[in-house]
This record gives structure tokens, sequence and C-alpha cells, in this order.
């Protein structure tokens, strides 16, 4: 009841107007505001893990087959292949050192001295060419079901954050060997951002000068060197696991709460 009161006084605050728009009802329609609570985190996750658990009885349903034919399982293989990402990642971690006298030579005895060095290695770099693909495809049905209209329009946005996500994981990774197609990869790839607009030195519109550029923060001076290594290691290896952990989990939310998958039902 309290509740209801806290949330009414915070209603009035917004006009009508905002509230009205597509972007308003896109992003907080259900979450807060109006008569429809939605169901907490907390409760979806207690529901989650008592299903896991069978506390509830789980029968295959004819929707349920059906849905496996609708979406293909293209999102959760890429949920899987994520996984399989960070457990073999987290083994290659154990050899590799991001220092430009070792990284390549820590990849050669990846290769040829640390037993399943070469499959761990192998089984990472497909799996991410996997899951860039997989992604791809799961947008594609996503487009063809038309299943980013309302109300899972927000959810479309986040995926493409989770896209972008992905592509920039696969980027960064690419340097960490250390040998010569990671090094001119990257320094193309770089320079591609000293040729963005605004914010790259040379782009139309720039703003920022040649040292203090976008292309700059990302090589961490002039040209790929040893801060350039550390930083996409660091980001490779921590930061965009963990962002795109934040939004999976951000993503299914939202499936939920648009009352699951959109299907053939
Ligand atoms: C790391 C990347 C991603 C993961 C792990 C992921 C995961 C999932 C999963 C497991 C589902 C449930 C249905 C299914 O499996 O197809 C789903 C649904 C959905 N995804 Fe993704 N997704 C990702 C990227 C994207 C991208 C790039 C887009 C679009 C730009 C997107 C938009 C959506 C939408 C709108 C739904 C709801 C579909 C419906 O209700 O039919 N996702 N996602």
């Amino acid at each position: 009841m309290e509740n209801k009161e806290e949330d009414k006084k915070v209603d009035d605050i917004i006009p009508d107007v905002v509230k009205e728009t597509q972007a308003w009802k896109a992003v907080f329609g259900d979450l807060i505001f109006g008569e429809f609570r939605p169901l907490s985190p907390f409760n979806s996750l207690m529901r989650g893990i008592a299903k896991l658990m069978q506390l509830t009885p789980y029968n295959m349903s004819v929707g349920g087959k059906r849905i496996i034919l609708y979406t293909f399982c293209l999102g959760g293989l890429s949920v899987f292949f994520f996984s399989l990402l960070a457990c073999t990642g987290a083994f290659l971690m154990i050899y590799y050192n991001p220092d430009v006298n070792a990284a390549y030579a820590n990849i050669e005895d990846m290769r040829y001295i640390v037993p399943f060095g070469v499959l761990i290695r192998n089984m990472h770099r497909w799996t991410a060419h996997l899951m860039v693909l997989f992604v791809a495809l799961h947008m594609l049905r996503v487009y063809l079901t038309a299943a980013y209209k309302p109300p899972r329009e927000l959810n479309w946005v986040v995926g493409v954050i989770l896209l972008v996500m992905t592509m920039l994981a696969s980027f960064t990774g690419y340097l960490l060997p250390w040998d010569q197609l990671a090094y001119w990869g990257v320094t193309i790839g770089t320079s591609m951002g000293a040729n963005a607009p605004v914010l790259g030195a040379k782009g139309p519109f720039a703003i920022l000068p040649p040292g203090g550029d976008v292309n700059s923060v990302l090589l961490g001076g002039t040209s790929v060197g040893q801060p350039t290594l550390l930083r996409f290691y660091l980001l490779h290896a921590i930061a965009i696991p963990l962002g795109i952990a934040g939004l999976m989990g951000f993503h299914f939310w939202r499936i939920r709460r648009a009352g699951g998958v959109s299907g053939p039902l």
C-alpha cells in the first residue's frame, strides 16, 4: 500500500507528454510505474531456481517444442559459446603474460609444450568465431520474426550493444598472440579510430588533438606497443566479458518481462 502511494508521488512528477512517448514506455513502461507491477529480479531468480531443482513439475509442451524450431535456440547457443569462451579463456590466462617480450613465446609454448594447450587455444579461437556468427544469426532471426516490436524494442537495443561488445571482444583478442598478423591488424583497426568523426583527430568535425583522440586512448601512445597490449588484454579478459555477462542478465530479464519469447503460439 505504502509502495503504491510512493509510486504515485513519483508518477506525478513526470509530465504526461513524456510518459506517452514510445521511448519512455519502452524503457520504463512496465518497470516502474502503473498498475502492472513486474516480477522483481529476485522473484524471477527464485522461480528459475525452483524450476532448475525440479521443485515445480517440468513438462516439455508442444509450445516449447515449437519455440525451439522458431528461434533455433540461436540466442541460447550464443550463451553457450560465451560460457565456453570464459572457461577456455581462464585456462589460457594461466600461461599467458601480456608482455611484448613474452606474449609470442607464451603462445608458442601453449602450442608445443603445455599439455592440451593447442586444444584449449583452438577451442577458444573457433568458439570466438562461432559466437560472432551465432549472435549475428540470432539478430537476423529476431528481425525476420519482427520480435523487435513493442514490448521488445528495448531488448533489441540491448542486443545491438551485445553485438558490438561481442565484436570488440574478438578485436581485442586479435592482438594478444603478438605476431605480425596481430600487430598490423590492430594497427589498421585502431587507425580507423583516428579517422572517426568527432572523436578521431583526423576525422570530420574533429574536436580532439592528435595525442588525445580515441585512437591514442586505445593505443596508449602513438603506435601499437606495450601499453596497447596491456590495455587490450584488460579489455579482452576482464572489462568486456563482465559487460557482456551483465547485459546478458538484463537481456534475459527483459525477455521474462515481455512474457517470454515471442512465438508462433
Ligand atoms: C551476446 C549476444 C546475445 C545473447 C547471448 C542473446 C541471448 C538471447 C536469448 C537466449 C534469447 C531467447 C530466444 C532465443 O534464443 O532466440 C534472446 C531473445 C532476444 N534477443 Fe538476444 N541475445 C544476444 C544478442 C542479441 C542481438 C544482437 C539482438 C538484436 C539486435 C537481440 C535481440 C533479442 C530480442 C528482441 C529477443 C526477444 C526475441 C523474442 O521474444 O522472440 N539479442 N536473446
